[in-house]
């Protein structure tokens, strides 16, 4: 691990909500980064909780690792707060301005396209499935990788409403997730973290019960 980077991780509360529905919701939030500067995965529910979270450290970038209400509903008032670039996939635009219609992210962030921060670098991976524009973040020099809504403890993210595909979701998890070094741990965007090497046994049996 490089001298100085961390990961630390904010849990914040609130809803999701979706084709009409309305769910409580527990929201990990990543920031990865040293003393002076950090990047921010997700920016759900309680803007100044994140902000607290970051202190008076320079905010990079405030990357949504995809378009559902709860990773992106306090990510504006953030950026405005830090003055930190708001960051998504182009494929989950359509999702972002159901929540934000009047606020534009300011830029996109294409399959393996790199960030950097403390001297640390993640890639950007397009891991469709549970959104469109779903993607996760590699950082290699931690051996980690957020994976959002992607890929949790004990399985795939949920693909049974709007927007979500459940083979596309498995091709993602199959292809540019399970097949990271084994040690990658993994930390998604609500519950606990978990490895590609406890999750990857457990790919047939996902597709065979089909969620
Ligand atoms: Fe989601």
């Amino acid at each position: 691990m490089i001298h100085g980077v961390r990961v630390e991780k904010v849990v914040t509360s609130g809803t999701f909500e979706l084709d009409g529905g309305s769910w409580e919701v527990d929201n990990n939030v990543w920031l990865v980064g040293n003393d002076e500067e950090v990047l921010v995965i997700d920016a759900p529910h309680d803007e100044a909780k994140i902000a607290e979270a970051v202190g008076g450290r320079r905010v990079v970038a405030i990357v949504c690792t995809h378009a559902h209400n709860d990773h992106i509903n306090a990510a504006p008032a953030l950026a405005e707060r830090t003055g930190a670039p708001v960051l998504l996939h182009l494929d989950d635009n359509l999702l972002w301005h159901k929540i934000h219609p009047d606020r534009k992210p300011d830029g996109y962030l294409a399959h393996d396209r790199r960030l950097t921060v403390a001297g640390t670098e993640l890639m950007a991976l397009h891991t469709p499935g549970h959104t469109p524009g779903a993607i996760s973040l590699y950082a290699p020099d931690l051996a980690t990788v957020f994976t959002g809504d992607t890929l949790f403890q004990g399985g795939p993210g949920a693909t049974g409403r709007s927007f979500s595909d459940f083979p596309t979701i498995i091709r993602s998890i199959r292809d540019r997730l399970l097949t990271l070094p084994p040690e990658t741990v993994v930390r998604p965007g609500h519950g606990d973290s978990t490895t590609v090497q406890a999750e990857s046994p457990d790919l047939q049996k996902w597709i065979d019960r089909g969620y």
